[in-house]
């Protein structure tokens, strides 16, 4: 028998080597590189496909199914379908496990669903699913880590829904590497996909994200899967954000809000109300502004200190917005506008632990420093959005008019919006005000 062939792969990226190297020159990751054997893939001698025409193809709309979690099923693209492969990555402790449990319920309704733990013990997950008020028969429990045996159970069992939680728990006795390395995780989710696909079954994974910020065994998993569902949010924060990343089913950047209670998560229907329920009045630095996340605008508060600095070079921190971003702005505002802030330290949040990257926020946080820099409070029941360029106009952003109604349903009188955005439509009973630059914004706004 030939002696089984090993080599070195990169566990950050997948990266393949035949001899160990300290640095990966794929991710740059160093230290990374771990034994594993080769696989040689083997020409089976199965039937290849045939083509077809598009217009032969017929499908069943009926596919999708509801999980009983409305937020859930909205990120899915509006429940989830059979034969495809969810991948719900997130931080350790986030609440991976608490939503696909409150999925369980919601899911029975297609009939056997088993949830496979490779984390928790059988009364651990019974424990939390009574805190919970989970119960069905149609619920099954299977602590295993072996894929063959999560296999052959589910050949004969034949649930309708298989949920993994987590993948980094699972191995394959064929590999001689360690659960939670690149090879275990991109077998087992393969081997996984294919019962999924083959059974025509939904199928859940849940994944832990590294400290990088990747899904571990990162890029090898997100292309494997159909859907890949990312949950955020802030340890400290009871506020978590379940937002699409991929999804072949269904649009992406669509966001479900929970709340994380003692008795599991809640679905925020208003998020815009929610963010913004602790709103301080008259106080300088914050300021509303209307972010869209798909299709779902979203009210939230900025808000900024700047102080002065005790260090020869200011501190600029951002929080839920993109650090370089703040630079830009500050660098418009202080070259536009005449504003010296070389000798402040900055600070923007996004209040609720939201992060947010759309240009369109830029004048919200812009109107936040000023109104902290001029230490002068905005009028609570003004909101303001546009994207701010470097000459220090105000640029049109899409849908405005989404953004307009959400602001005018939570209460908001007076808009300050990009001159192109203001006169699309009329809002009875609110305010709209063109502005084609920073300055006049800030003049509005701060009069
Ligand atoms: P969990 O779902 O175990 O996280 P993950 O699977 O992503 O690692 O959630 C763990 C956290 O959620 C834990 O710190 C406690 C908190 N939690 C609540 O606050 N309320 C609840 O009802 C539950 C079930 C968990
Ligand atoms: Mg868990």
């Amino acid at each position: 028998m030939p002696k089984p062939k090993f080599l070195y792969q990169c566990q950050s990226c997948g990266h393949t080597s035949p001899k160990w190297l300290g640095k990966c020159p794929d991710c740059g990751e160093w230290n990374s590189f771990a034994e594993e054997e080769a696989r040689v893939t083997k020409l089976s001698r199965q039937k290849t496909a045939r083509p077809v025409s598009l217009d032969e193809i017929v499908y069943s709309s009926g596919s999708r199914h509801s999980t009983g979690i409305r937020e859930l099923d909205r990120t899915l693209g509006g429940g989830v379908v059979n034969g495809s492969v969810v991948l719900i990555g997130g931080d350790p402790g986030i609440g991976k496990s608490t939503l696909v449990l409150q999925s369980l319920t919601g899911l029975t309704d297609l009939g056997k669903v088993m949830y496979v733990s490779g984390e928790e013990s059988p009364e651990q997950v019974k424990i939390r699913a009574e805190r919970l008020s989970i119960k069905s028969e149609k619920i099954m429990l299977l602590p295993e880590t072996s894929l063959e045996g999560i296999l052959s159970v589910a050949r004969e069992v034949k649930p309708q829904v298989i949920i993994v939680d987590s993948i980094q728990t699972i191995f394959s006795l064929e590999l001689p590497s360690a659960p939670g390395s690149v090879g275990q995780i991109r077998e087992c989710a393969t081997k996984l996909m294919f019962h999924a696909k083959k059974q025509n079954v939904p199928l859940f994974i849940v994944g832990h994200v590294t400290k990088e910020g990747a899904i571990a065994g990162p890029k090898v998993l997100e292309h494997i899967v159909d859907t890949v569902l990312y949950f955020e949010g802030d340890k400290g924060n009871p506020f978590r954000i379940l937002r699409a990343v991929k999804n072949r089913f269904g649009s992406t950047n669509e966001i479900g809000v929970f709340e994380m209670m003692d008795t599991g998560l809640k679905e925020v229907d208003n998020p815009s109300q929610l963010f913004l329920s602790e709103r301080p009045v008259n106080v300088p630095g914050s300021v509303v502004t209307v972010s869209l996340e798909g299709t779902r605008p979203l009210l939230v508060e900025i808000q900024a200190l700047a102080s002065a600095s005790s260090f020869g070079v200011p501190r600029r921190t951002a929080i839920g917005v993109d650090y370089n971003r703040i630079n830009l702005l500050v660098a418009v505002l202080e070259k536009r506008l005449g504003m010296h802030m070389g000798n402040m330290d900055i600070y923007v949040n996004v209040v609720g632990g939201l992060k947010i990257n759309e240009p369109a926020i830029d004048m919200g946080v812009v109107a936040a420093i000023v109104s902290s820099f001029r230490n002068q409070p905005i009028d609570t029941g003004v909101f303001t959005f546009g994207e701010v360029g470097l000459s220090g106009e105000l640029r049109a952003i899409s849908q405005a008019d989404v953004r307009i109604n959400e602001a005018l349903k939570l209460g908001f009188k007076k808009g300050i919006v990009p001159a192109s955005n203001a006169n699309t439509v009329e809002h009875p009973g609110m305010e709209v005000t063109g502005v084609k630059t920073v300055e006049e914004a800030i003049d509005i706004l701060l009069f």
